[in-house]
């Protein structure tokens, strides 16, 4: 059986060589007699793992001894609560953007938790835009500065990160090691795994350490970022056998030139699918050109029954997941990382053939 062309937004596609390698090592893990999956998060072999996925994770993106990088569970749901929790002190305020559907989520938990203020919002624009900071005035006594740098489902992105007073905090989940960033912008950075890291179950949180030190003293113990800080993620039971797979994601990153190389061919990738958008009366892009995503592409055809069709004959064709989201409908083009150009290219001519049976 090949292997499908995987659009998905989330668990999503992964390098081929890393799920090989992972297939070739799961019953007896480099000759220790059981499956890393089965290694105590403890015992040698897994501290090799645990420590090479910090490693690579710094190295990648240039991360300094001020920061630390932690594993955590619960998916980036949880830092939506966590990051309120943990850095918003009473009698302070916390500024967010609303940019779209996962920015209003973590909007939701900050509100449940406290003050909070909705700095701008864009969220129901169309085209799908990010706010600008032109357009913002940060609040005066503000614990941090939220943003969602990727918009997963209306594919919008930051392209450039703004310059803010307060801590700047981004949920990276849909674009996480996508391209270079100077991590020194940011307090905090999390992203769960299940799109460029590796499968579900290992959230990544990148915390400035003297921010690891603002919790209130009520806040449990297991919710604290310097409890997983200060036990190098070690507190309780990491998923091991995710973080496993991210070591392999990240290694394989680094033998493949890195994020800027990656950058590069996920800006090609991209640009050929918005061309052909462009091209075209017959589709039309969802998003406002200067912030279009590079992970996820949205676009719309001239009706829902023809969007049906699409992704109707495009599934028949080996091309997966390519319906939008629920929210929103439409066609959306998940292509993180590790999606190869060729599935672009395959795309790219399916859409010509499409609309010259249907235009
Ligand atoms: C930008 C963004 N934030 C948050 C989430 C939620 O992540 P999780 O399901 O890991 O909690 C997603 C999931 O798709 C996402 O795309």
């Amino acid at each position: 059986m090949s292997r499908a062309y995987n659009f998905f937004a989330g668990p999503a596609t992964l390098p081929l060589e890393v799920l090989e390698e992972a297939q070739a090592h799961l019953t007896d893990y480099q000759g220790i007699g059981y499956s890393i999956m089965e290694a105590s998060h403890r015992g040698k072999a897994y501290d090799a793992v645990h420590s090479e996925a910090i490693a690579n994770t710094k190295e990648l993106l240039g991360i300094g001894d001020d920061y630390s990088v932690i594993f955590m569970t619960g998916g980036a749901s949880m830092q939506f609560a966590l990051v309120p929790m943990n850095l918003r002190a009473p009698g302070q305020t916390a500024d967010y953007t609303n940019s779209g559907a996962w920015a209003a989520k973590a909007i939701k938990e900050a509100q449940i938790l406290g003050d909070t203020t909705v700095v701008a919002d864009t969220g129901k624009d169309l085209p799908a835009r990010m706010p600008k900071m032109s357009e913002i005035s940060e609040s005066a006594n503000s614990a941090y500065f939220h943003i969602t740098s990727n918009e997963t489902i209306s594919g919008t992105r930051w392209t450039e990160f703004p310059d803010t007073k307060a801590p700047l905090v981004a949920d990276m989940s849909s674009e996480i090691l996508s391209r270079p960033i100077d991590v020194g912008k940011f307090g905090l950075i999390y992203a769960g795994a299940q799109k460029n890291l590796g499968p579900s179950g290992v959230t990544l949180v990148i915390i400035r350490n003297d921010l690891a030190e603002r919790a209130p003293a009520t806040l449990p113990t297991i919710m604290r970022y310097a409890t997983h800080v200060s036990k190098n993620s070690l507190f309780n039971t990491p998923p091991t056998f995710p973080i496993y797979i991210l070591m392999l994601v990240t290694r394989w990153l680094k033998n493949n030139g890195g994020l800027a190389a990656v950058a590069q061919e996920n800006e090609a990738k991209a640009g050929k699918l918005y061309a052909a958008i462009d091209a075209s009366d017959f589709y039309r892009g969802t998003a406002a050109v200067e912030d279009r995503s590079v992970m996820n592409v949205t676009w719309r055809l001239p009706s829902e029954e023809l969007e049906a069709k699409f992704v109707a004959e495009a599934t028949a064709a080996n091309m997966v997941g390519l319906k939008g989201h629920r929210s929103v409908g439409g066609i959306r083009a998940s292509i993180y990382n590790s999606f190869p150009a060729e599935g672009v290219d395959a795309l790219v001519q399916f859409m010509s053939d499409f609309e010259a049976a249907n235009g």
